[in-house]
């Protein structure tokens, strides 16, 4: 008896718990980056501070970029081209939002070294579709200055697709350098180098569920 109204006790202390932590990630935005609580991370320690950022945004952004994509490209049975490595979980839940016929594949382009763009792209690797005529959906992980992605389309364009469409996770608007048009954008962040859900710093926090900006320490 006292150990069944102890386990009650436990639920109801773990239900307060998720509703509290969930509306907690309800009331804040990548907006708030610079105020959030500031914590240690382990997998990138000194001489790094990392600044939580919070799922909840991030699967709402997400799950609204996929009604816009089902909304405009109903009838064009796309092809969506996910950028390895970065936008794997971004592909991920996007896919799982996407409700019409569509086919997705894998490429993948230059590596990214330390945390500013080298501007260097390697060559397209993976892409054994023929895109002719079809509309394509690049699925990115982040759009920094933009160089990586206008050589991409470059590339894609010489294999004579019907149209290209973007959709990035993220964008960082003051840092772009060229003129492109971003069809669809879960959120625009600031000029700060981010890690986790699919993002890394040399090979690290990828497997981040929430989001993170490096800052020094
Ligand atoms: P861009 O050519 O400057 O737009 O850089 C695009 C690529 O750089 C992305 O696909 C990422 O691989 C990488 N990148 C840019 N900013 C970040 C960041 O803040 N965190 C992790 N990778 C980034």
């Amino acid at each position: 008896m006292v150990n069944s109204n102890s386990d009650l006790t436990n639920r109801v202390f773990a239900i307060i718990y998720r509703n509290w932590r969930d509306a907690l990630w309800h009331s804040f935005g990548v907006e708030d980056l610079q105020k959030k609580q500031r914590m240690k991370c382990s997998v990138l320690t000194n001489p790094f501070l990392l600044i939580k950022d919070y799922l909840y945004r991030i699967l709402k952004e997400v799950s609204r970029v996929a009604s816009e994509i089902n909304r405009d490209l109903k009838d064009s049975e796309p092809l969506f081209l996910s950028v390895l490595n970065g936008s794997f979980m971004f592909a991920a839940d996007l896919m799982k939002n996407i409700e019409i016929p569509c086919e997705i594949s894998f490429v993948k382009l230059a590596s990214y070294c330390g945390d500013s763009s080298t501007g260097k792209v390697k060559e397209l690797v993976g892409l054994n579709e023929d895109i002719t005529g079809r509309t394509v959906v690049i699925v990115e992980d982040i759009v920094d200055t933009g160089l990586t992605m206008e050589r991409l389309i470059e590339t894609l364009k010489a294999r004579n697709p019907k149209e290209i469409r973007i959709a990035t996770l993220l964008v960082k608007p003051d840092k772009l350098q060229v003129d492109l048009k971003i069809d669809y954008v879960a959120m625009n962040i600031p000029n700060d180098f981010i890690v986790g859900y699919g993002l890394d710093y040399d090979g690290k926090g990828r497997n981040y569920r929430d989001i993170y900006t490096v800052v020094s320490e």
